[in-house]
């Protein structure tokens, strides 16, 4: 099978990862043969390391997506470009591997759903905490209907992020919504994943804590009801003070008919099992180690499909309903109401 040729759109920060970690372990499968970044030392330094002619870099997108001849685009820029780069993707019929979000608004969320559908055109929305081991792991527990049941689902991520810049990329201090876009969008995925169901509705609320110094809401207290009748509830914290579930550390547990199922900072999933008189029951799950983990999970799936193999999870048909969350959350705040986000997801393509 040829290489495929991808068109990346984004150098620096996420995407140097995926220049530097993500790509290599796949490049008998493709190579990158166009690059684009605003920044020109971080254009510069990717497109040393992947050998790239400077014919092939470029400062603007637009440019590149009129004369590079690709197989798809990778799209790691932050989400509020994200919406651009598809539209040049679609004039190009490029099919899209992109970071999460699908874009930073419900708007251009919508508008990229259903340009890339009327293209007809295959899309996958990067959503790298599913593949890890430890949720894979957890999965499978509740999958295995070892514990019957689900009852419910509960996420918790907190960072302190109280420092201006501490979070990575300054734009994530600046951004309205910013734990909801940048953050809960990857823990109400996890939600559904573990839960099995879409999102039906949801309360709750974000808001900024008057001593934050980031502009942008920084916390989340979330409820839902899913469509499978599991609930869940989710707290997201950018200024937390105690203790710590920051990435790849994050809380989950799942309160199931016969026990429960919780993994946390240290990546041991573990079973409870309480008996009336005999106390409680501690067991640790031996974790699953798939060839592939996180985004080389999701790179290897989407280059299996382009070739013809079996439809992705996270495709954009399914990740619309991540991202109805999300702007279902910032509506269910704003508007101090319960939102009905199956509604919104529905109503993505009209
Ligand atoms: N899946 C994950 O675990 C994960 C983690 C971090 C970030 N992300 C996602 O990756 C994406 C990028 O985030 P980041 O933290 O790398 O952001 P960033 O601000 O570091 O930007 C990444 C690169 O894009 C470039 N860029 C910005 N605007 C551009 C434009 N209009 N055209 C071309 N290049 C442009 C920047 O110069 C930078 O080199 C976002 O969608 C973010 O949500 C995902």
């Amino acid at each position: 099978m040829a290489r495929k040729r991808c068109l990346m759109i984004g150098a620096g920060g996420m995407a140097g990862n995926w220049i530097r970690r993500f790509f290599p372990p796949f490049a008998d499968r493709l190579e990158v043969v166009g690059l684009v970044d605003v920044k020109p030392e971080v254009l510069a330094a990717a497109g040393d390391f992947l050998g790239l002619a400077p014919s092939r870099r470029f400062a603007d997108m637009a440019a590149a997506f009129d004369s590079v001849e690709a197989d798809f685009c990778a799209v790691v820029i932050p989400p509020a470009f994200h919406q651009q780069a598809v539209m040049h993707a679609v004039r190009r019929r490029l099919p899209i591997l992109s970071e999460k979000p699908i874009a930073d608004t419900w708007q251009a969320a919508r508008e990229i759903y259903r340009a890339v559908r009327a293209a007809g055109l295959k899309m996958q929305v990067i959503q790298n905490y599913r593949y890890n081991a430890p949720m894979l792991t957890m999965r499978q527990v509740l999958r295995s209907g070892d514990l019957g049941r689900i009852n419910y689902v509960v996420g918790r991520f907190a960072a302190d992020y109280r420092e201006y810049g501490a979070w990575g990329a300054i734009f994530r201090h600046e951004m309205p919504h910013a734990l909801l876009v940048e953050g809960a969008v990857h823990h109400f995925d996890m939600l559904r994943n573990l839960s099995g169901g879409d999102c039906a509705t949801m309360a709750g609320w974000e808001w900024n804590p008057p001593w934050s110094t980031s502009k942008g809401e920084f916390c989340n207290l979330y409820v839902m009801r899913m469509s499978n009748g599991v609930h869940a509830s989710y707290e997201g914290s950018g200024t937390a003070g105690g203790e710590q579930n920051t990435w790849h550390e994050e809380y989950y547990r799942a309160e199931c008919e016969r026990g429960a199922v919780a993994v946390g900072r240290d990546h041991q999933v573990r079973i409870y099992r309480f008996k009336r008189g005999g106390g409680l029951t501690t067991e640790e799950v031996p974790t699953v180690r798939p060839t592939y983990e996180g985004h080389l999970w999701l790179i290897d799936e989407f280059l299996t499909w382009l070739d013809g193999g079996p439809t992705p999870a996270t495709v954009l048909e399914d990740n619309i309903k991540t991202t109805a969350m999300l702007f279902g959350a910032i509506e269910a705040s704003r508007l101090d109401q319960t939102v009905d986000v199956a509604g919104m997801a529905g109503g993505a393509g009209e």
